[in-house]
C-alpha cells in the first residue's frame, strides 16, 4: 500500500465570489501500515484533505496516487477508504451485529462468511455483551466502537478518521485511542487520522503532519516534531516552548547574556527550549524572579522573568519545595536539548 499526494491545492468559492485557498501545495507520502496523523488548529484544512483522500471532494490542482495509480478522479466507492466520523452515524433500527454486517451484506458476501467475520470483530473490539443491542441502548464509547468495528470488518487497506473521539470524556478518549492504535497494528491497516489534540497525536501516531492555514509546517515522527520543531508555529502548537533570541559568537551561543556551547555552525538566531528541560538549581547560569507559579500535582509550572524575557519552567515536585511569586531563583538551560531555528 502506498498513498502519494502530489502538488495538491484546494480552492473554495466564497459567498462573495472570491477564491479561498483551503490547501496549498500539499505533498505527502503515506506508507504501508502507518498511523498518519493530520494535526493543526481549527480551520487549517485537515477535514478538507481527508475528504479529498476519501473522494468526497476533488482537488483543484494536483494528484493522488494509490499504489502508483492516479485516483484523483475516482469515486468514493471505487476507493474503499472507509471514514469514521465524530458522529458515529450507526443505523438506529439495526442491532450491533446487523450494523457491523451491513457493508458485507451490501457487497453480496454469503451469510456464513458474514457471521464469521462479524463475530470475530465483535470479540476483538470487546462488544460481545452488546451484540444484540440497538444504538440507543449503548453509551457513546460503545457506539464509537461499533462504528470502528463496522469499518474494520470490511478489511480496508486504508481507514480515515476525522476527530473520532471528540464526543467522549477524557478517560474514554484515552482508552479508545489505545484501542484504535492496537486494532490498527493487529490488522496492519494504514490509518489517516485527523485531530487538533496534540497529545492524542503524539500518543498514537507513527508520523504527524502539522498543518497551519492550508500549508504543511512539518512532517515527522512524534519525537522529531517535539524535539526538533522547524518553526515557531510547530514549537508552540505541539507542547509549550520557550522561544528566545540567541546570538552566535563563534563556537558559543549567547542566550540571555550567558554563553553556551554551540554544536551547530549555521547562523540561526532563535533557540527553543522546552519548559521541562530548564533546570532549577543553586548557582545556575541565570537568575530571575518568579512572576507566576502554578502547582500541578506532579510539577510546578513557573514563569520566570529574566532580562526582557519570560521563561516557562516545568519543575518536578521535589520534597516540599515551594515556589512563590517574587521569589528569586537560579536556573540553567540544558544545552544538549536546545534546538535552534
Ligand atoms: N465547502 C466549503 N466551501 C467554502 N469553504 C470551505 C468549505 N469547506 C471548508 N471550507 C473552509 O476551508 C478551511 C478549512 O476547513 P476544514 O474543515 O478543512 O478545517 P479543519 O482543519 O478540519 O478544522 P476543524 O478542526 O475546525 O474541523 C476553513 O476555513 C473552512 O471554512
Ligand atoms: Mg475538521
Amino acid at each position: 500500500m502506498s498513498l502519494l499526494i502530489r502538488d495538491l491545492h484546494k480552492r473554495f468559492k466564497t459567498d462573495d465570489g472570491k477564491n479561498f485557498s483551503a490547501l496549498k501545495n500539499i505533498n505527502l507520502e503515506i506508507t504501508d501500515g502507518e498511523f498518519f496523523t493530520l494535526l493543526g488548529p481549527s480551520g487549517c484544512g485537515k477535514t478538507t484533505l481527508l475528504r479529498i483522500i476519501a473522494g468526497f471532494e476533488r482537488p483543484s490542482e494536483g494528484n493522488l496516487y494509490f499504489n502508483g495509480n492516479d485516483i484523483s478522479h475516482k469515486a468514493v466507492f471505487e476507493r474503499n477508504f472507509p471514514m469514521v466520523f465524530q458522529s458515529y452515524a450507526l443505523f438506529p433500527h439495526m442491532s450491533v451485529t446487523e450494523n457491523i454486517g451491513y457493508g458485507l451484506k451490501q457487497k453480496g458476501v454469503d451469510k456464513a462468511t458474514i457471521a464469521k467475520k462479524v463475530n470475530r470483530i465483535i470479540e476483538m473490539t470487546g462488544l460481545t455483551p452488546n451484540k444484540d443491542k440497538y444504538p440507543h441502548q449503548m453509551s457513546g464509547g460503545q457506539q464509537q466502537r461499533v462504528a470502528l468495528a463496522r469499518a474494520i470488518v470490511m478489511e480496508p487497506e486504508v481507514m480515515l478518521f476525522d476527530e473520532p473521539l471528540s464526543n467522549l470524556d477524557a478517560n474514554l478518549r484515552i482508552s479508545m485511542r489505545q484501542e484504535i492504535r492496537r486494532i490498527q497494528k493487529d490488522f496492519g491497516i494504514t490509518v489517516v487520522y485527523v485531530t487538533h489534540d496534540q497529545e492524542e497525536a503524539m500518543a498514537v501516531s507513527d508520523k504527524i503532519v502539522v498543518m497551519n492555514h492550508g500549508i504543511i509546517e512539518q512532517v515527522g515522527s512524534p519525537i522529531e516534531i517535539y524535539s526538533k520543531p522547524q518553526s515557531e508555529f510547530v514549537a508552540n502548537f505541539v507542547g509549550q516552548a520557550n522561544i528566545i533570541p540567541a546570538k552566535i559568537v563563534g563556537e558559543r551561543v549567547n542566550i540571555l547574556g550567558v554563553d553556551y556551547n554551540n554544536k551547530i555552525s549555521i547562523d540561526l538566531n532563535k533557540v527553543i527550549s522546552r519548559p521541562e528541560f530548564v533546570k532549577i538549581h543553586d548557582s545556575g547560569n541565570h537568575t530571575g524572579v518568579i512572576t507566576n507559579s502554578t502547582y500541578l500535582g506532579a510539577n510546578w509550572n513557573l514563569k520566570v522573568k529574566v532580562l526582557d524575557e519570560e521563561i516557562s519552567i516545568l519543575a518536578p515536585i521535589f520534597g516540599n519545595q515551594n515556589f512563590d511569586v517574587n521569589q528569586k531563583i537560579s536556573f540553567s538551560f540544558d544545552s544538549s536539548t536546545l534546538h535552534f531555528i
